[in-house]
């Protein structure tokens, strides 16, 4: 089957660069961390899936170097505020723990081109791993803002570390949990659960963050199914601007491969012209 035509790509804000001060940063569970924003209002702007370029503060005992992308998970302009969820895995992120209400630190953004949310959809199927939930979750208010339903699979290494509250943002969304521990995460448990959903209830887009294998049944099943997807992608990046080009990442064009950069074509593909995978499971 011949899958759906992507609808025209959103265009992005003008970057902006800026110091915003910490309003908040706390532990959402034992793996994430919110970290809530004042900035200025060119930074406040964001569509779901476009990323900021942090500059995370040097410590003593810890230095990071170059700026860390973090995808919006909330801009709210009224209250001048821009919020991310972060797992601490490296230097930067080590930083960006140790922020307390007050301090400083340098953001430039909104960066790349987000998720394509047309209004005439009516039902869109949203499938997140990991850290994924983050660069998706913005996608939850805008789309239920408009009246189309969400249906969401999310999925996690245990319950302590689901964010389903935060995905969920007290919208009215139909959520499915799958969990390592227990096995439901596993791709021909999560592929049952999928073709449940599209043969039942059909959506007009398919979205995506986080996993490899999850990006490679969705692109399988999306052809099967002919429903267009997006993947949002995870890429080291350095300057997050198009210049240094650490961050391309193999995509079909045309029956071509090309070298496009997750900072600018990116970080949200089509879901079926991403070629290849990155390291995460
Ligand atoms: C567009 C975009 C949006 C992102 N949004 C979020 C988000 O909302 N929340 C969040 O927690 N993280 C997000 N990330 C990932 C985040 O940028 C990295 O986890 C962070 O840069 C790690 O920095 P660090 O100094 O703490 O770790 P490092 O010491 O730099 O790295 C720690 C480990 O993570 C790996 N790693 C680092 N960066 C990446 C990356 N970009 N992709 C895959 N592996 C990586 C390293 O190879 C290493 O194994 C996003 C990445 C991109 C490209
Ligand atoms: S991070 Fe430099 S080109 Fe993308």
């Amino acid at each position: 089957m011949t899958v759906a035509q992507p609808p025209a790509a959103p265009t992005g804000f003008p970057v902006g660069n800026a110091p915003c001060v910490v309003r908040a940063n706390r532990a959402v569970n034992d793996r994430y961390r919110h970290l809530v924003l004042e900035a200025p209002p060119p930074l406040c702007r964001a569509t779901p899936g476009q990323f900021f370029h942090l500059l995370c503060p040097p410590f003593v005992d810890n230095e990071p170097y170059l700026r860390r992308p973090m995808s919006v998970y909330r801009v709210a302009p009224e209250e001048q505020a821009i919020e991310f969820l972060y797992n601490v895995v490296g230097a930067g992120t080590r930083s960006l723990a140790r922020l307390v209400a007050g301090d400083t630190m340098s953001v430039m953004g909104p960066l790349g081109t987000g998720f394509t949310i047309e209004p005439a959809y009516r039902h869109i199927l949203m499938v997140a791993r990991g850290v994924g939930l983050a660069t998706m979750a913005p996608v939850v208010p805008w789309a239920c803002r408009r009246g189309i339903r969400v249906t969401a699979i999310l999925s996690a290494r245990s319950p302590q570390d689901l964010m389903e509250r935060e995905f969920a943002q007290r919208e009215d969304i139909r959520v499915h949990p799958v969990f390592d521990q227990d096995g439901t995460s596993a791709v021909g448990r999560v592929e049952a659960l999928l073709r449940g959903i599209l043969d039942a209830d059909r959506p007009d887009a398919m979205f995506t963050c986080g996993s490899n294998r999850l990006m490679t049944l969705l692109q399988r099943l999306g052809t099967e199914y002919g429903v267009y997807g997006e993947i949002a992608l995870e890429q080291q990046m350095a300057c997050g601007l198009g210049v240094c080009l650490c961050c391309v990442r193999p995509i079909r064009v045309g029956g071509e491969i090309e070298h496009q950069r997750v900072c600018c074509e990116g970080p949200v593909f089509d879901l079926q012209q991403v070629a290849g995978t990155w390291r995460h499971g």
